[in-house]
């Protein structure tokens, strides 16, 4: 019997954990044994006598949990301590942050691991279920406005009072994949009136059928912004200097501006210039979900809240999915849940494919090496 091992997350500010009962306990009917370090769901409000009772072994110590696992799941790449730990050949699958955590992934693929990275399953139907990107970029787009709401000194609904009328908020969305289009819902949800911009042509109607305006430079590179993977393409200088233009002045009246945009690989686009921020209002606060790639917007400082001197506040929150860790945990490990399932073969014995297309994709490192072709030196 295949044995999966479920540590609890090392790295600062990790509240999300890799299982939670409900899972434990499908893959238990999968075939799985599953073995949980002792306090791993704690942070997300999973305490460890429901691990117990859904069939898991609660293990007190790092060496115990990973002792005999087959397969490690886990949220971040696995730490140094939990490296050293592994057994060789020991599955590990996890959002790995291949790109930006190269010497991680050197060290596990040195320690003999078999890495599997989730942020590599291609968006194709069948993987859907295991899309973590989706799960966790969806919950950040709605946490992303909650956590402007809260800093936004001023109501987000429009409302009729004795006492006068309070203006309803406008929230501008730039780059429109799962995390905006959640904030676009979420800030319509509060009353807000939101405008939206992105590259990519296909954006416009999902825009538009949530309620909200559409805004963008509609020329010949945006019709061909879209990668066959359905992935944003890294615009021109030119057609940045348009986007720049474009959206200038709306900023200015813009009481939120929440930025998502991202590009597989490479660096976030900056959208937001210091001076289009110096161009808001004082009070008006900008989110930048996209700082953990090196952010959106000038000024953004990842973990702060930066207050520029005309009176605007960045915010620059880290890891928006481990703010709501109890449903951020759920998604992700019916994701993880999923990814596992196939490691089985038809008769449900542990027999990896490597042939499989989802398996092929998501591989980062076997035998020793990194093997992914985008991670190849
Ligand atoms: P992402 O996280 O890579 O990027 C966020 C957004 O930023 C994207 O919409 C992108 O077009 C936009 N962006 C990039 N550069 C920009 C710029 N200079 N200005 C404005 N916006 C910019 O995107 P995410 O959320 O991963 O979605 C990517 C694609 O994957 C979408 O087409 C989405 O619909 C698709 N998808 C497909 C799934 C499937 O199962 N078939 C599941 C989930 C997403």
């Amino acid at each position: 019997m295949a044995v999966i091992a479920v540590t609890k997350e090392r790295r600062a500010g990790e509240t999300r954990v890799g299982a939670v009962p409900e899972t434990v306990k499908k893959l238990i009917g999968q075939g799985f044994a599953v073995t949980i370090e002792a306090g791993a769901g704690l942070a997300a409000s999973y305490p460890d006598a429901d691990y117990a009772a859904a069939g898991a072994t609660v293990a007190r110590t790092l060496k115990d949990t990973l002792a005999k696992a087959d397969i490690l799941l886990k949220v971040r790449g696995p730490e140094a301590d939990e490296i050293a730990a592994l057994k060789a050949g020991t599955i590990v699958v996890a959002l790995l942050n291949a790109y930006n955590e190269r010497p991680a992934l050197d060290a596990l693929a040195k320690a003999g691991a078999v890495a599997f990275a989730m942020e590599f399953v291609p968006r194709i139907t069948r993987a859907q279920v295991m899309d973590a990107l989706s799960s966790q970029a969806n919950l950040a787009g709605y946490r992303a406005v909650i956590e402007g709401a809260e800093a936004f000194g001023k109501a987000m609904p429009m409302m009729m009072t004795a006492a006068g009328t309070v203006a309803a908020a406008k929230v501008f969305i730039m780059g429109v994949g799962v995390a905006g289009l959640q904030a676009i819902a979420t800030a319509r949800r509060l009353g807000a009136v939101v405008t939206a911009t992105d590259v990519r042509p296909a954006t416009k109607e999902q825009v538009e059928s949530l309620g909200a305006k559409f805004l963008a430079v509609e020329d010949e590179e945006f019709k061909n912004a879209q990668t066959a993977g359905g992935y944003a393409k890294e615009m021109s200088p030119e057609y940045q200097a348009k986007q720049a233009e474009l959206v200038s002045s709306h900023i200015a009246k813009q009481d939120m501006v929440i930025t998502t945009a991202l590009i597989p690989g490479r660096p976030a686009p900056k959208l937001v210039s210091a001076s289009q921020v110096a161009s808001m209002r004082p009070g008006s606060v900008i989110v930048d979900l996209a700082i953990e790639q090196g952010g959106n917007v000038e000024g953004a400082k990842l973990g702060e809240v930066a207050v520029t001197a005309n009176g605007v506040k960045i915010l620059g929150v880290p890891n928006l999915p481990g703010r709501i860790p109890a449903d951020a945990s759920a998604l992700y490990a019916r994701n993880l849940m999923a990814f596992a399932g196939l490691l089985l073969d038809k008769d449900g014995q542990f027999a990896p494919d490597y042939e499989d297309e989802i398996l092929k994709a998501a591989l980062v490192a076997r035998s020793g090496a990194v093997v992914h072709p985008q991670l190849k030196a």
